[in-house]
């Protein structure tokens, strides 16, 4: 148990070894904690839980240093299991009727999650509830990633308590963000949100404008992973602002798959091609990297070039995979090209190009294919075709 404010406490717990996550559709690479916090005061108010397979873990902290039977609420942000799955436990260790506080969406999730009617008391935005020196005030995050999520602003401290909003998959070897080196942080931050948050990039933007035009004096943001902001604390607020708000850093990203090494090539002169025009590129091969960085990295970029060679009519598994990704997470305002290798049919770069087209991105020229190994004059027109599209993103 670790004070964070006056007799607020993180009652956590550190996933050191976690490496997926979301099944296995989310790397880890840093861990992950699952924050809970707990807040003593003349009602002692519980706020989110953690991932039940520690829920044993969790509820032996709790009687340790505060006993579940002196817990007078349970504050309910977000059920995702890795917040509300230990509810269900710590709810049959404690007093019969202790109030749940969470949205109506929220009890309509703890209801089918549980199949138990607990005492829900449902909240909205501006509603509060006073503890004793401090006052819990609500505010809805609606889709911010779930129907039910909200944040805790404890007035009288100073904190909001923001679930998955501004946290990070990042189990740190301190809890504060002025204490942890802030390149990782930043690794982390960015990548939650390229690859949880980006489709609820529009609603973050006004919820950023909304949370801003509330004026709440804020000293410190704790979420539900990650490390605690309390050094500058409204910076992770301004960067969701900037991250939601058609986000890049300029450089082109060139995704590719390939098996003899021709699209692997191809990325090579198109790249060439985009940097005598002044556009710096990464290149990375989707069949070695992990996924989830590779959608970091789209999201940081201006420009998205996609490549495959043809096999059986279609595009390799990790660019196919990768594709489906980009739609589900729909990223937009971004210029994007395809192409490839092929040996006889040839389809990939034109089916490539469909996909782009289908995620909403900016395709700006036709695809490029190039039958078997190119020839140094195909690898000038790749070189070429990186040209033009860096022209385009001018
Ligand atoms: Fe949406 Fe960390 O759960």
């Amino acid at each position: 148990m670790i004070e964070i404010k006056k007799d607020i406490y993180w009652v956590g717990i550190k996933d050191w070894d976690l490496r997926v996550f979301h099944g296995h559709e989310l790397s880890t690479h840093r861990g992950s904690t699952y924050n809970s916090y707990l807040i003593k005061d003349e009602k002692n108010i519980l706020v989110d839980t953690v991932w039940d397979p520690y829920k044993e873990e969790f509820a032996e902290k709790l009687e340790r240093e505060v006993g579940l039977d002196n817990i007078h609420g349970v504050v309910i942000n977000h059920n995702e299991p890795d917040h509300g799955g230990s509810l269900g436990y710590i709810m049959s260790k404690m007093p019969e009727g202790v109030p749940i506080y969470c949205t109506k969406q929220g009890a309509d999730i703890i209801k089918k999650h549980f199949h138990k009617d607990w005492n829900f008391q449902i909240v909205k935005t501006g509603d509060t509830i006073n503890i004793g020196k401090y006052e819990l005030v609500f505010v809805d995050m609606q889709m911010i990633h779930w129907p039910d999520s909200m944040l805790t602003y404890v007035k009288g401290a100073n904190l909001v308590l923001s679930n998955d909003a501004f946290g990070q998959h990042y189990s740190p070897a301190s809890l504060f963000n002025d204490e942890v080196d802030n390149c990782e942080l930043y690794q982390e931050a960015i990548k939650y949100y390229a690859n949880i948050l980006t489709p609820y990039s529009a609603l973050i933007k006004k919820k950023v404008e909304q949370i801003k035009a509330m004026n709440l004096p804020i000293d410190m943001i704790a979420p539900s992973h990650g490390v605690i902001w309390r050094d500058n604390p409204t910076q992770i607020i301004d960067k969701y602002y900037e991250w939601s708000n058609e986000y890049s850093e300029g450089n082109v990203v060139i995704i590719y798959d390939t098996m003899y090494n021709s699209t692997k090539s191809m990325a090579e002169a198109i790249a060439d091609g985009l940097a005598k025009n002044g556009v710096k590129a990464k290149l990375f091969n989707s069949s070695v990297s992990d996924r989830s960085d590779l959608i970091t990295e789209i999201f940081k970029a201006k420009g998205v070039i996609v490549g495959s060679c043809t096999v059986n009519n279609g595009v390799l598994s990790s660019i196919a995979t990768l594709l489906e990704e980009m739609k589900m997470l729909r990223f937009k305002n971004k210029f994007a090209a395809a192409f490839g290798s092929y040996g006889w049919s040839g389809e990939s770069p034109k089916i490539i190009n469909q996909k782009l087209t289908d995620v909403g991105l900016k395709v700006v020229q036709e695809p490029i294919g190039i039958k078997y190994r190119p020839t140094a004059e195909e690898l000038a027109q790749c070189v070429e075709f990186g040209a033009k599209f860096a022209q385009s993103m001018k």
